[in-house]
């Protein structure tokens, strides 16, 4: 897409800004270094976690356009102390935990059960961590499906990543089986430190810079996936062992109790460092998003048709 219409779709979207009217001393900001060669597509909501659903507004269209919003007075009221101190360098099995709340009940958890049962914990540690999961669930998740009014869930997935990240290779999220549903993405930084990402090239910038780079032949013959997972490597080396690629990037220091969401398989990000966080990843059924066209896939079909500026 030239660069142009997409900083005008960007701006379009940037009417959220409006929800927020002052931070107040409240409020948890993330730290933004932002890049003069790379596309702004930040955001701001200042949804909180005591708002009715009425007054929350849809970020549906924003989040499909490939915008990083942060909800800088979603106090969620995390206990950052237990989250830092967790012993994840001791139980490996507390890395990464998946989970998935029942949509009636939070707590009716079974993925999470197993998981845990798994990890072997102490059981005081294994009850004051599924309290703190609950916990979290009954403030963030009614604001979160009021965020996403209007997606319909297929699959209600949660990945905790306890795990300490040094220094991610730049990258948009590719599988090694692609998915084919969208996916409403939203983090939590749980940890008493910030987490610091840096991200760069949206996906359809991504294609336009360094397509020319994938050969024809592989462009022909790749599924959608694999194509993404080539343009990574043309633009940034593809691996998580290449970290110094110079391509530009934006810096953000996500604080503790910073909330975002991006399409992470549309914007090109690294973690650069974290230890504790959360990632709300409902699957979404493709027909129900704002604009079909937008699902990560189709851009590279786009792309191989060269119609990627119709995006
Ligand atoms: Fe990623």
């Amino acid at each position: 897409m030239p660069a142009a219409l997409w900083r005008h779709r960007l701006n379009r979207a940037s009417r959220l800004d409006s929800h927020l009217a002052s931070p107040g001393p409240e409020a948890i900001m993330a730290i933004i270094y932002k890049h003069p060669a790379l596309t702004d597509y930040f955001a701001t909501v200042g949804v909180r976690a005591t708002s009715p659903a009425s007054e929350i507004p849809s970020i549906c269209k924003p989040y499909e356009l490939g915008r990083v919003i942060d909800f800088p007075k979603l106090d969620l009221k995390i206990d950052h102390a237990f989250w830092a101190a967790l012993p994840t360098d001791q139980i490996s099995r507390l890395k990464k935990l998946s989970s998935s709340p029942g949509a009636g009940d939070l707590s009716h958890d079974p993925l999470l059960e197993r998981r845990l049962a798994e990890a072997h914990l102490p059981a005081g540690l294994k009850r004051r961590l599924k309290k703190e999961i609950v916990r979290l669930y009954e403030r963030v998740l009614p604001v979160y499906e009021a965020l996403f009014a209007g997606y319909r869930f297929t699959r209600r997935q949660v990945v905790w990543r306890l795990n300490t990240i040094h220094n991610e290779n730049l990258h948009v999220d590719t599988y090694a089986a692609a998915h084919t549903d969208h996916f409403a993405r939203m983090f939590i930084n749980l940890d008493d430190q910030p987490r610091i990402w840096m991200t760069s090239w949206s996906l359809a910038e991504l294609y336009a810079r360094f397509g020319e780079r994938i050969p024809r032949d592989l462009v022909e013959q790749s599924t959608p996936n694999q194509l993404h997972a080539a343009i990574n490597q043309a633009a940034f080396g593809g691996r998580s062992t290449v970290w110094w690629d110079s391509q530009p990037r934006h810096v953000v220091y996500f604080q503790p109790g910073d909330v975002w969401s991006v399409d992470s398989r549309q914007v090109a990000h690294q973690i650069f460092y974290g230890r504790r966080a959360v990632s709300i990843d409902f699957f979404v059924e493709p027909d129900s998003m704002i604009k079909r066209k937008r699902h990560y896939l189709n851009f590279a079909r786009l792309y191989r048709a060269g119609l990627l500026g119709a995006a």
